[in-house]
């Protein structure tokens, strides 16, 4: 008879990733200033936060939650249904509806249970959800905990997202969900074509603006402000764990809509509500986001600095475009190894694999706020160059990190013509933003494509070693395909040398045989 423990105690990956010392995470911070953070009694400057604006340790958010504490103590213990609705959080939702600009707002416990409690009270039986395949895991878990039909479109692919549209019933409730700034990528959904599409299909659209609340558009009202698309989203979410340094989430929309997910919403009557401290500070936090534009600004031009280092420096960032800014690693392996390299020279990035992003394309992912200094990101260009070399991420002939430093310049400098995150243009080409010189950006483009070339060779072998471990043989006429569709012009050796490869790993784990297809059903 089978255990359902049994996967547990035969989980090897853990013990051996302990073993090894390259397990990164669940790492216990002992003591904080926002930018440094001290680990085991060492100090790291912290690239791995979504505290964008710094505002969690800002005195009048601690000042303001302190004093509810008081005035309320620990908890409403209870659901805002019965008992665990305040003053406080009447207040937070009429303020956020107004700064939305939407008719009514409703306060979760969390980002995580807005989309779940949203999605599961809104989708019914006959209604089509459409969602992002790089969408986070709380929209996908609101939508397996609905009755909805649900339709993955590929990663920002707007004619895979209107083929699913145009093949749905004409008469179907049809819902478009999608992050706005990606969160592992940290790329922007297109919503300005998912708006004409919404319209062509006569669909609805929600909006995760996780990461662009606080942080883009000119006053802060995230990525539907900074594309001029909000009178066309019917729904935005957000979440109060980023740039409102607390804890929380929020739903804005039509007030009939709200009212509906207000009672409805499982995650909204059967769980506790936020607590007293976590909304005085969000109400706190957004006062500061309205008043002082520049904070923004700030970390848009630290952004903008990390995004052309990295480039300069030769690492893929994908089509990143905020605060978020991804180093493709590819390998899982030499991505903990990087990480831990990091880590003990004193920098705090998080590396981001599989399931959370598709296998082969393991990334580095760090993120800025607005309170880093020059000093400290100099530091962590230094040793991203430093190690990106030894580990053989970078290319040889990467220039050192002093000249990369010299070309990026300090944000305490008036970057003439530098976009910032009130520009009212999208750039979507992924090739940096512009106020870097000619010669910079030619050399950038350089190292990229080497970059690229690189990352695709580790993403060929790692999907091969991964079918592999996880006892997944495709057939070498398969094999052949895959490598083919990724590569284009690999030659037939390699293709051979990746088989044998794949065999070895398998046949050392005794796997058995399975389809290529069988696994992507
Ligand atoms: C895009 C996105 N949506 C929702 C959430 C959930 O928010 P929270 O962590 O505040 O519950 C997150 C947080 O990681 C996120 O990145």
């Amino acid at each position: 008879m089978a255990d359902v423990f049994g996967k547990a105690f035969e989980w090897r990956e853990l013990k051996v990733a302990r073993a090894t010392g390259l397990y990164p995470y669940f790492k216990p911070i002992d003591r904080t200033d926002g930018t440094e953070v001290v680990v085991g009694g060492q100090p790291v400057i912290m690239v791995g936060s979504n505290n964008y604006l710094g505002l969690s340790l800002h005195p009048k958010v601690k000042e303001a939650a302190a004093k509810a504490l008081e005035r309320y103590g620990t908890s409403c213990s209870g659901s805002r249904l019965l008992n665990g609705t305040l003053d406080l959080h009447v207040e937070l939702e009429e303020k956020l509806a107004r700064f939305l600009g939407k008719e009514m707002a409703l306060c979760f416990s969390t980002g995580f249970t807005t989309n779940l409690g949203t999605l599961s009270a809104l989708l019914e039986r006959r209604d089509y959800v459409f969602s992002d395949r790089l969408n986070h895991a709380s929209i996908l878990e609101g939508i397996r905990g609905s009755f909805g039909e649900h339709k993955r479109y590929r990663h920002n692919d707007m004619a895979d997202l209107e083929r699913l549209l145009a093949n749905a019933p004409a008469e179907a409730g049809k819902l478009i969900v999608t992050d706005g700034v990606f969160s592992m990528e940290g790329d922007f959904a297109d919503l300005r074509v998912i708006a004409e599409l919404k319209k062509k299909y006569g669909a609805r659209l929600m909006v995760d603006e996780a990461h662009g609340l606080g942080v883009l558009g000119a006053h802060g009202r995230g990525l539907c402000e900074h594309l001029g698309v909000e009178d066309d989203v019917d729904l935005v979410m957000g979440t109060f764990s980023k740039s409102f340094g607390s804890l929380g989430g929020v739903i804005a929309g039509p007030k009939e809509v709200i009212e509906w997910i207000k009672h409805k919403a499982r995650a909204m009557v059967f769980q506790a509500s936020m607590t007293p401290a976590s909304v005085a500070a969000a109400l706190a936090s957004l006062e500061i986001i309205e008043a002082e534009p520049e904070r923004r600004e700030r970390l848009w031009r630290i952004a903008h600095k990390m995004r052309n280092a990295f480039r300069l420096l030769g690492y893929d960032t994908g089509n990143s475009d905020g605060p978020v800014v991804p180093v493709h690693i590819g390998d899982q392996i030499k991505c903990f190894r990087l990480w831990k390299a990091l880590y003990e020279h004193g920098v705090f990035a998080n590396p981001v694999i599989p399931p959370a992003v598709e296998p082969g394309h393991s990334l580095m992912r760090t993120s800025y706020m607005a309170t880093h200094t020059d000093e400290q990101l100099n530091r962590v260009i230094e040793q991203f160059e430093l190690l990106g070399r030894k580990f053989k991420v970078l290319p040889e002939d990467a220039p050192v990190a002093a000249d990369v430093i010299a070309q990026v310049g300090s944000i305490e400098d008036e970057q003439e013509g530098a976009p910032r995150f009130a520009a009212a243009e999208h750039r979507t080409n992924g090739n940096g933003h512009g106020n870097g010189n000619g010669r910079s950006r030619a050399k950038a483009d350089g190292y990229r494509g080497r970059a690229d070339l690189a990352r695709k060779v580790f993403d060929l072998v790692e999907t091969a070693t991964w079918r592999a471990a996880n006892f997944q043989m495709p057939t070498r006429e398969q094999m052949r395909g895959v490598v083919q569709e990724r590569l284009g012009d690999v030659t037939g050796a390699m293709i051979e040398r990746g088989y044998k490869l794949m065999e070895l790993a398998n046949r050392a784990r005794g796997g058995r045989k399975m389809s290529y297809d069988e696994e992507h059903e």
